[in-house]
């Protein structure tokens, strides 16, 4: 074969390969996915939440807590947005979120927060907040102390690690450890944005961390999003957005996690909480994720929320509790309800509160 029959053979099988990926990427982002509206009553927006509300997590009492301006590479957000922490109590008649007064040493402009968990220390009720937070596209966790007379966070550490490159979402499981979801394989800043989604393999994980021991406790995700515990903290649920299911894990007493099962969820669920009454889990999930990765303004992704009922018995109910094409709301990443309460936050957009049917 001539040079130049060679390099034709050679462009061909790239275009192949290319076209092949595209469409396999195509296909786990739901890209032809077009979806019917399926809204709840009494819908507002929360005021002061214009640009995102990534994640949200809710104590027994009614105080949510709130991460907002998340700057997540491929996302249409400014960067002059400046990431904070809100807390609203479902208590007040007219609910309403307070931006947590931070630290005075603390870095806010390169604060980008991300998933985010609390823990109630049984001993003296003390609540820990695990803040993921990506300061120049790196990864660290921030762990405060919640001080409810103020409303502030008093920082307490900043948790780096090898492991913990890429987290997602975290789920405090004591005083100073956790689970959190790693989301992508590659390191370097290239192979992230461009190869990782070409390839889209199950390379991503879940990493256990306390101050004596790091590890990688699961793998096989194509791309790792929410994760949260049982109410009793004996089953850890995690997300797999690329994979539209939710995996339920048993923690080991090493603090290992061994596969059980996964439920299909029909979508790309990013961040999970779950009802402490029920056991419920709820997601805020992204029907479409290919309009949220290639942002049209003309053609804006679309918000689903689901709920898993039964989710540990052998027939766990998946049910669609909201959907919006996105003329309302736009890219919902996490959902948690409180009472008769709906509260939905999204990855850059507005959040929503709505009453449940
Ligand atoms: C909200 O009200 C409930 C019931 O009265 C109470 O137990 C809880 O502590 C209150 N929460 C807050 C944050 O004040």
């Amino acid at each position: 074969m001539g040079k130049v029959g060679f390099i034709s053979l050679l462009i061909a099988a790239i275009a192949v390969f290319l076209g092949e990926r595209i469409a396999n990427l195509r296909k786990r982002f739901q890209a032809t996915q077009e979806l019917e509206t399926n809204h709840l009553p009494n819908c507002v927006f929360l005021p002061n939440l214009n640009h995102g509300s990534e994640d949200i997590t809710i104590l027994r009492n009614g105080l949510a807590f709130i991460s907002s301006g998340l700057r997540y590479p491929g996302m249409p957000i400014l960067d002059t947005v400046v990431g904070k922490i809100y807390v609203l109590d479902f208590n007040e008649t007219r609910i309403k979120p307070i931006e947590l007064r931070m630290p005075r040493n603390f870095d806010l402009e390169s604060f980008n927060p991300h998933g985010i968990s609390v823990y109630t220390d049984p001993n003296d009720g003390t609540v820990y907040l695990f803040v993921v937070s990506h300061p120049e596209h790196k990864t660290q966790i921030e762990r405060f102390k919640f001080v409810e007379e103020d409303y502030s966070l008093v920082h307490l550490k900043t948790i780096k690690h090898e492991l913990l490159h890429s987290v997602n979402d975290i789920v405090a499981v004591g005083v100073e450890s956790f689970y959190a979801t790693i989301d992508q394989y590659f390191v370097n800043e290239f192979m992230k944005g461009i190869v990782e989604l070409i390839l889209l393999q199950p390379w991503t994980t879940v990493v256990y961390y306390s101050p004596e021991e790091v590890k990688v406790v699961s793998d096989g995700y194509y791309f790792a999003n929410g994760i949260n515990v049982s109410p009793d903290q004996k089953y850890v649920y995690v997300a797999d957005m690329a994979d539209h299911n939710v995996h339920v894990l048993e923690r080991k007493e090493d603090n290992g996690l061994a596969f059980v099962k996964s439920v299909a969820v029909g979508s790309l669920c990013d961040n999970l909480e779950v009802d402490p009454n029920t056991g419920d889990v709820w997601s805020g999930c992204h029907p479409n994720a290919w309009k949220l990765f290639f942002y049209d303004a003309n053609n804006t992704p679309g918000s689903e929320v689901i709920q898993i009922q039964n989710i540990l018995s052998d027939e766990p109910v998946v049910k669609q509790v909201y959907a919006d094409d996105g003329k309302v709301l736009q890219g919902s990443s996490v959902a948690t309800p409180y009472g008769n309460k709906l509260l939905i936050g999204t990855v850059f957009h507005k959040a929503l509160i709505c009453d449940l049917k």
